[in-house]
């Protein structure tokens, strides 16, 4: 939600911060701007509404906006509507600082009536312009920018990751953090601040990831890093392994489309070297726990939000029906505000991509504080998640650009179902289990290339629902998460309004809505729930619905009552999620995409969360 990109060294600054701030698009994409300081010292703030391009669009000729220390921003607005003026940056009275900010400024209210009363004139609606001010009075006392960034941020309640730059100290680009991730990006002769290493990976893998309170000062040659107090802190540098590759499309229309054919390659990074053959069973060194341990575990609650608590809630189905154990899935929202109740000998897993999302962090720290251990499944190294969890699990699913999450979900659903397999084998689960669960899932990677491969039939179907104003998804077991997560693909980015449903669960409802021109996309393999399924298909087909099924290759008979069969390869029912799923990101995708929608950044979507 919201990106920063800052960059300070020899080179022209602009093109390669607003290049990284495009790549950051997907976290927010209501306004953007940038500032400059530029060779005759003069700060230069562009902003505009609408996506970067526009920013770009304004910008002045390359001579005019050059310099050689800048910072941008792009906007998923949370305090004033998305405009040029809310926009970031934003500067003080004296118009000789430029701020950039992600996170809330919880009083900012407050703050804001003490500057108004010391004379301080606001331009913006934002809580970001707050801190602006708050610098410029500090420095008229402290006049060293990293003291009065220090100062301003002592009395602010709430998150930020923040980059500063002022005209009055030339040469000096500050940032800090609290709450919202920000990253610092060593070059050679050259320095880059962001909150997403993916808009710096193309210079450098070199970085150094802040911690709360922690500031940083960076000039032309060099970084300091202190606290609030000023304290000296050491920095710890990590080398990112990513491939620069996953940040561009390559071949593909949209990165949604990619991160979708991308998953043969994600599921299978995210079992490799985790099965234990020779015992039949799954090995997880990262949750920090014992065997002994785990076996004590008497619950599991598991919290997240958006796709990642549909992944939860598969969870669910699996790890009670393999090792007995209740679950309970919670939205972090939810679970951080209600006093949960954590009982003796459980665990609590929280589920997030980005590893940012400040409910499910509020919700970790929730139960932290609660005496739970809480372990993280996320995708992003170094993330908060990651780093507060007391253990945890890398989905490693490579980088997600898509808002519509696509192949973190399977990866998150693989981790679970591995996890529903360690604590099963280590109560009644034979070793047999263990043993065609291994060799089942050492296939998937090819099923769903299969199911790939039927991208051209899916945007058939998908030209034949296109203009459908609803839609149903139905489900049972553990294909009702499916369900539900199959309705949210369409939704979010096609906006087509759609529900999941339990199959069984639409006679008390949702079957008033059911006429000829009603959708109903109905998950139904070949298991052992199959004929009761098909007993909810035919009260549909007796209203005129129209139905596509999702069913196992061979079967002939769904044909009777579909309008349209998609065929999935067999599997055995633990594993099912990881391909029934497939064809429904597909069909939203192709949906949204003959709507002619911008698939990868949907309207009032953010990739990442950051806010309550
Ligand atoms: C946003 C995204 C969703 C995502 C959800 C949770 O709403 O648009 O795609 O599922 O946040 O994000 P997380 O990073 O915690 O999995």
């Amino acid at each position: 939600m919201c990106g920063i990109v800052g960059y300070i060294g020899k080179k022209n600054a602009t093109p390669i911060i607003i290049e990284g701030i495009k790549r950051l698009e997907y976290r927010g994409y209501d306004s953007s701007g940038i500032a400059i300081i530029d060779d005759d010292n003069n700060l230069k703030i562009f902003k505009e509404a609408g996506k970067i391009i526009e920013l770009e669009r304004s910008l002045p000729s390359p001579d005019e906006s050059f310099g050689n220390i800048g910072i941008a921003h792009t906007r998923w607005a949370t305090h004033g509507e998305p405009s040029k003026t809310n926009a970031h940056p934003h500067s003080s009275c004296n118009n000789t600082i430029a701020l950039v900010h992600n996170g809330i400024i919880e009083n900012y209210k407050n703050l804001r009536s003490k500057l108004e009363m010391e004379d301080h004139v606001f331009k913006s609606e934002t809580d970001t312009e707050i801190l602006a001010h708050l610098i410029e009075k500090f420095l008229t006392i402290e006049n060293d920018l990293t003291r009065a960034v220090q100062c301003a941020l002592k009395l602010v309640e709430g998150t930020f990751g923040v980059a500063v730059i002022s005209k009055d100290h030339p040469g000096k680009l500050v940032a800090a953090r609290k709450g919202s991730p920000l990253i610092l990006g060593i070059g050679k002769n050259e320095f880059f601040i962001t909150s997403d290493i993916a808009a710096i990976i193309i210079h450098t893998k070199k970085v150094i990831y802040l911690e709360d309170n922690e500031i940083i000062t960076i000039t032309n040659d060099d970084f300091q890093l202190t606290n609030l107090q000023n304290e000296s802190i050491e920095a710890n540098i990590s080398i990112v392994d990513w491939d620069v590759s996953s940040i561009n499309k390559g071949e593909y229309k949209h990165f949604m489309l990619k991160e979708i054919f991308e998953q043969p390659t994600s599921i299978n990074n995210a079992f490799r070297g985790r099965l234990h053959e020779r015992l039949s069973t799954v090995r997880l060194g990262g949750l920090n726990m014992t065997g002994e341990e785990l076996r004590r575990v008497k619950m599991l609650q598991i919290i997240a939000c958006g796709t990642s608590w549909h992944a939860a809630l598969i969870g669910k189905y699996l790890i009670e029906g393999l090792a007995r154990i209740p679950v309970e899935v919670e939205y972090a929202s939810e679970y951080r505000y209600r006093n949960p109740i954590i009982p003796e000998d459980t665990i609590v897993f929280v589920i997030s991509q980005s590893g940012e999302t400040a409910d499910t962090l509020a919700g970790l720290r929730e139960a932290q504080a609660k005496g739970a251990r809480v372990l993280g499944i996320t995708n992003t190294i170094g993330s908060t998640i990651a780093r507060e969890s007391d253990g945890g699990v890398y989905i490693h699913a490579g980088v997600e650009i898509g808002v519509a999450s696509t192949k973190a979900f399977t990866s998150q659903v693989t981790i679970l179902t591995l996890i529903a397999v360690l604590l099963g084998r280590m109560k009644d689960l034979q070793p047999t289990f263990g043993k065609s669960f291994i060799k089942e899932l050492y296939d998937i990677p090819k099923k769903v290339e299969e199911i790939l491969a039927k991208n051209d039939e899916i945007r058939e179907i998908a030209k034949s629902i296109k203009d459908s104003n609803n839609a149903l998804y139905l489900g049972r077991g553990a294909n009702y998460p499916v369900a539900l997560e199959g309705a949210l693909k369409l939704k979010e980015i096609s906006y087509i309004h759609a529900e999941g449903y339990p199959a069984a669960e639409m006679k008390h409802g949702p079957i008033a809505l059911i006429d000829e021109n009603m959708p109903v996309i109905a998950i139904a393999p070949d298991d052992a729930i199959y004929d009761k399924i098909i007993s909810n298909l035919q009260e549909v087909k007796a209203r005129n619905g129209r139905i596509i099924t999702i069913a196992t290759e061979g079967d002939e008979k769904i044909k009777q009552i579909s309008e349209s069969v998609i065929y999935i390869p067999k599997t055995i029912r633990t594993l099912q999620p990881l391909l029934t799923v497939i064809p429904l990101q597909l069909l939203a995708y192709h949906v949204a995409d003959l709507r002619g929608l911008d698939v990868d950044q949907p309207r009032n979507l953010a990739k990442s969360v950051t806010v309550e």
